[in-house]
């Protein structure tokens, strides 16, 4: 088959991790007979020093003839310490979910075996823990009016939220879990918050259509405490945009290495696949980065093409390398002879055409060791 992908590498470390998950879909093309188009577009910080607009039409236009879109990362930190900057790179990814409609951002937190020494959390606690987070993206505090006062004194954010809004994500939510344990969290701040309860209340009609599905109800200050003491509890978590975006980063930490969180933003009509983290300037441009959650979010777009046998090669090569321990340093460390980026990239990509056979070719060759071939 021919898919038309547009590639929007962005700002830090995005090219770079963006173009090890080009490699790995060069090698699903090549085994399984397809053509990957790539289509590249600008956004970000890169796109503000080259067009004065964090997001150019161009871009929204080859995004929207696109298949879908693979997306590395966005922001500057010149940008960072000055808040009163009117132009900002992240106001290029809020118009392109608001543009193509992407409602419903689904991060997958699993606990990777090989990683759980990593994390900060206790093995006990986070071993088996696997999370589905379904958070609203085009609507609520981040796309509600917002000014500050003429005399700089006062400011507000309107946060709102129709039935329709929390509706479509609500059903996404309820219809993933039933191929998972039939348990969805919906978490809210519904003591405190108008909003809250008409998610709460639509939501809960919702669920009625669910039968099998059991609902749950957390206030999101306890979610965030519980979600570190018992990770496992949860199943599905259904959230809106806010408070997703905070519960996201926390969940991140209970893989053991956010470097290999994929996640992915859908509409009805687009979709985009990008790492959970950020543009990681420290490392830009020195080849150190992890490249896997870029990699699997390529695996994520295959999923979404229904090419699950694709899909499973990519992640077999990605349970292959930490297997191989052939990582970066943020998963091996910086003293142990850390991989480069591109080498995992590239490792990922040779599994992926020659398998099982070249193992110990590639752990000799990848990962600079006395060659016994
Ligand atoms: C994310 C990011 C964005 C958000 C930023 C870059 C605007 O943190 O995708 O979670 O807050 O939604
Ligand atoms: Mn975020």
């Amino acid at each position: 088959m021919k898919y038309t992908i547009a590639v929007i590498p962005g700002d830090g470390i995005g090219p770079e991790v963006t173009n090890q998950a080009k490699k790995a879909l060069d090698a699903v093309a090549e085994v399984y007979d397809h053509i990957f188009l790539y289509k590249e577009a600008q956004m970000g910080s890169c796109a503000i020093d080259a067009t004065g607009n964090p997001l150019p039409e161009k871009t929204i236009e080859i995004c929207k003839k696109a298949d879908a879109i693979l997306f590395g990362a966005i922001g500057d930190p010149k940008y960072d310490n000055d808040p009163s900057l009117r132009i900002r790179p992240e106001q290029g990814l809020l118009r392109l979910r608001k543009e193509l409609d992407l409602f419903s951002n689904i991060n997958p937190v699993k606990a990777y075996d090989q990683l759980i020494k990593n994390s900060p959390l206790r093995r006990e606690i986070i071993k088996g823990t696997d999370i589905l987070i379904f958070r609203e993206l085009t609507a609520g505090i981040y796309f509600g009016k917002k000014e500050t006062s003429k005399d700089g004194k006062s400011a507000y954010d309107v946060c709102s939220y129709s039935v329709d809004e929390i509706s479509r994500i609500a059903h996404l939510a309820f219809k993933a879990s039933q191929s998972r344990k039939n348990k969805v969290t919906l978490i809210d701040k519904s003591n405190v918050l108008e909003t809250s309860k008409l998610w709460r209340k639509t939501v809960t009609e919702i669920a009625k259509q669910y039968k099998n599905v059991e609902l749950e109800h957390m206030y999101a200050d306890n979610a965030a405490m519980k979600l570190i003491l018992n990770p496992k509890k949860f199943d599905v978590i259904l959230t809106e945009n806010f408070i997703g975006d905070i519960i996201s980063d926390e969940a991140s930490v209970i893989s053991g290495s956010i470097g290999l969180l994929a996640s992915s933003s859908i509409g009805e009509d687009n979709a985009l696949f990008a790492p959970v983290h950020g543009t990681f300037p420290e490392a830009t441009g020195k080849d150190i980065a992890n490249p896997l959650a870029s990699i699997l979010s390529a695996a994520m777009m295959l999923e979404h093409f229904g090419l699950e046998e694709e899909a499973d090669a990519i992640k077999r090569a990605v349970e292959k390398s930490l297997d191989l321990n052939i990582s970066t340093q943020d998963i091996k460390g910086k003293n142990k002879y850390p991989a480069a980026t591109s080498k995992v990239g590239d490792f990922i990509s040779d599994y992926i055409l020659n398998q099982e056979d070249s193992n110990i070719n590639f752990m000799n060759i990848h990962a600079g060791q006395s060659t016994i071939i």
